[in-house]
């Protein structure tokens, strides 16, 4: 017996000879009184224990509630992301879908340490950064200096802003950095730099006249989207070429929204805000008046359409270009007799400018000293449409660099559009905008 049992379990219990189950025999407990016994006193006793327990229970249950709540309430004011990151379906964080919170440390090695050598540029709020995430994604990160710095709310309203923004000719926002005292905005990266660094010849990247026909177009939609389809609607306020970049086909996205603004804020701040722009493409009535509107965008987008043209930024040794267009046109010319201004890039290439006249009416309305005088983006982007249809091209193959000159073009669909009236119709058949 022993011995089975030591083969076949680890149990070291010896059982007793006569092995049996156990039973336990309760004693009689007569330490109870009988009910007659129980007195009233007693009764009140535990009712009123009892009563006191369940009090206590509760002042500490709300106690506990109110330290939560103020634990949280001061982890917003130091981080309003906190609760986004933690449960990605609160209320919160749908406004935030497809924007990454990044650490500090991920961006310091995302862009090497933010080197010199990845230092891409920059302006009054601080640098820009090309950086690259681990998926191999390029990535322009927008480090905000010192001097800089946002409120956090504010910080969270710009970021909230610029998530809601998906459009193919606006830059996207990737994700944000909101760690050890940085902002950073994370942004697509976008590889042919600003379109005033083409213009100017800096990176090599030649713009022929139907190049500069796509790029006026697509930053045009992308302005039109700010304008009409974002929600909210978003003034961008800095509208110029160099925020205008190029991606890898050559087609224009609309970038910096660092002084971008609700138009509800703008209407409530109205004359309180601060007219905020770049000299020459500010729009004069803006100017004057502070108050800011659509209409501030198209001037500022007619002002970049002459840029086109001239190839240099709007004032030169104090000549501005809007003056100098309007002095020299004679529009009973050929090219109204503007060819002294335009870019060699452009006369020089013997391309048929197709459509310029057109093209240069439409800048000037758009810089027309009365915002309610100039056009919607929306209708200068079917103005832009219609011009291009006309110059045989197809304004809806987004692709600047797949350009083709107006002689190959107009034996193509152009001759369908060719003895159309040249006024502006809004009738035409155009494209529609999309979200996309
Ligand atoms: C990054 O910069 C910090 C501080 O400037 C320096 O201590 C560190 O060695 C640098 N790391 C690399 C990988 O360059
Ligand atoms: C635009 O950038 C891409 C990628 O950097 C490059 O391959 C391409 O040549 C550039 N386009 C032009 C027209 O230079
Ligand atoms: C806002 O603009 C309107 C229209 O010009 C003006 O009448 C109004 O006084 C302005 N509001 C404020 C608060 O300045
Ligand atoms: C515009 O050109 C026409 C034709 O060449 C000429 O007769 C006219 O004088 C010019 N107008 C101006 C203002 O120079
Ligand atoms: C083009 O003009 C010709 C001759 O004036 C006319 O017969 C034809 O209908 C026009 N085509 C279009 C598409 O308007």
């Amino acid at each position: 017996m022993d011995n089975v049992i030591s083969r076949f379990s680890t149990q070291t219990y010896k059982p007793p000879d006569r092995f049996g189950p156990y039973i336990f025999k309760a004693n009689k407990y007569d330490k109870f009184p009988d009910e007659k016994g129980l007195k009233s006193s007693h009764i009140i006793g535990a009712i009123l224990g009892a009563s006191v327990f369940l009090l206590l229970l509760m002042i500490a249950g709300i106690y506990a509630l109110k330290q939560k709540k103020r634990a949280e309430r001061a982890n917003d004011q130091i981080n309003p992301f906190a609760k986004w990151d933690a449960n990605q379906n609160s209320v919160d964080a749908p406004q935030l879908m497809g924007v990454k919170a990044f650490t500090f440390e991920e961006m310091r090695k995302c862009a090497n340490n933010f080197s010199v050598a990845n230092d891409v540029g920059g302006g009054g709020y601080g640098q820009v950064y090309k950086g690259i995430l681990p998926s191999g994604q390029l990535i322009a990160i927008k480090r905000a200096q010192p001097g800089s710095l946002q409120g956090a709310l504010e910080f969270k309203t710009e970021i909230e802003l610029l998530s809601r923004v998906h459009h193919k000719n606006v830059v996207k926002l990737l994700g944000f950095c909101f760690d050890r005292g940085e902002q950073m905005l994370v942004y697509e990266y976008i590889p042919n730099g600003s379109l005033r660094d083409s213009l100017s010849g800096k990176n090599g990247i030649r713009l022929d006249w139907t190049r500069r026909l796509r790029i006026a177009l697509g930053s045009g939609k992308g302005l039109a989207y700010l304008h009409e389809l974002a929600d909210p609607p978003i003034i961008h306020r800095d509208v110029k070429s160099s925020n205008i970049l190029l991606d890898e086909s050559l087609a224009a996205k609309v970038a910096d929204f660092g002084l971008s603004q609700l138009v509800e804020e703008a209407e409530k701040a109205n004359v309180t805000a601060q007219v905020k722009g770049t000299m020459g493409y500010l729009d004069p009535e803006y100017y004057m008046t502070n108050q800011l509107t659509e209409k501030s965008d198209v001037y500022g987008f007619g002002v970049m359409m002459l840029e086109l043209l001239t190839g240099e930024i709007p004032i030169v040794n104090g000549k501005y270009v809007v003056k100098e267009v309007k002095m020299k046109m004679n529009k009973s010319k050929k090219l109204y007799d503007l060819q002294e201004l335009l870019d060699t890039t452009i006369i020089s290439t013997n391309e048929n400018l197709k459509g310029f006249e057109k093209f240069v009416n439409l800048a000037l309305i758009c810089v027309d000293q009365e915002g309610v005088k100039r056009p919607s983006m929306n209708e200068v982007v079917k103005e832009i449409e219609y011009i291009m249809q006309h110059a045989g091209l197809y304004p809806n193959v987004d692709s600047a660099a797949s350009s083709r000159t107006y002689d190959e073009a107009s034996k193509g669909s152009g001759d369908l559009y060719r003895n159309n009236s040249f006024e502006y119709s809004a009738s035409f058949p155009t494209t529609k905008l999309e979200p996309h």
